[in-house]
């Protein structure tokens, strides 16, 4: 199979707060961005890596992170657009001869290899799948007033992470659909398969350690979650 990583960093990171576009905070001395592209570079299952960043920031990335760590299979680093659906568009055109693609925040720098497989798994089944986690917390429903409208079962609740894993063609095809129609409340890639298609998405166990760096107490939070890894691996 020709599976193909496309990793997203073309986002302005407003909830960070911070100088540096979070995408190339310090993670570990590394650029946080740094952590995902490596390890879809060592996965076996992943053929070649599509990295899309600002068009600012093409340089710094071809230069200070894949050259400089060795990321062979990055063949391309594109510009993205204004939303995060227009990066993932911009990604997807530069993949025309993949199979499967994984579709993943570069804001969430602890992928593992187990949940890349267990994503590869996930969309052999229908062609859309998933990474997510049960909701640990209780979830409600707000209606436009500040009041709660609604509290669905919490046992039907996921929290939905990256990567999203899709057949080429689907996602491509409900991409070329949806875009000529008002993509405001398009948060994920799944939505856009949901909305277009019939087709059903698996939803897959990722990993609580998955998360997305969001705001600042991200930041302690994932030095911690180093830490451990690195322990772990005896560095
Ligand atoms: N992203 C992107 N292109 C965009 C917007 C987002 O490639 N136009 C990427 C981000 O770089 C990030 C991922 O999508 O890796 C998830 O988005 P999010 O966490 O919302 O990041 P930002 O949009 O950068 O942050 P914020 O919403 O706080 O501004
Ligand atoms: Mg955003």
């Amino acid at each position: 199979r020709k599976n193909t990583a496309i990793v997203l960093a073309a986002g302005q990171g407003k909830r960070m707060n911070s100088k540096v576009q979070k995408q190339f905070l310090e993670l570990g001395g590394k650029p946080l961005l740094y952590y995902s592209l490596k390890c879809f570079q060592d996965s076996g299952m992943i053929r070649d890596i599509i990295l899309v960043t600002g068009a600012e920031s093409v340089p710094f990335c071809k230069e200070e992170i894949v050259e400089k760590y060795g990321l062979t299979k990055v063949t391309k680093v594109i510009p993205g657009g204004k939303e995060r659906y227009d990066s993932v568009y911009e990604g997807l055109l530069s993949c025309e001869n993949s199979d499967f693609v994984l579709i993943h925040d570069g804001a969430r720098p602890f992928i593992t290899e187990e949940i890349i497989r267990r994503g590869i798994q996930g969309v052999e089944k229908t062609g859309a799948c998933v990474i997510g986690m049960p909701s640990k917390d209780t979830v409600k429903i707000a209606d436009t007033q500040g009041y709660v409208a609604e509290t669905p079962d919490r046992s039907t609740v996921w929290t939905i992470q990256t990567p999203q894993i899709f057949e080429y063609r689907l996602i491509r095809e409900a991409h070329e659909k949806i875009r000529c129609r008002d993509m405001s409340a398009i948060t994920d890639d799944a939505m856009v398969v949901e909305q277009e298609t019939g087709v059903k998405v698996a939803l897959v166990e990722g990993s609580y350690k998955n998360i997305k760096i969001t705001t600042p107490e991200d930041l302690d939070i994932a030095e911690i979650f180093l830490k451990a890894l690195e322990k772990m691996a005896g560095i």
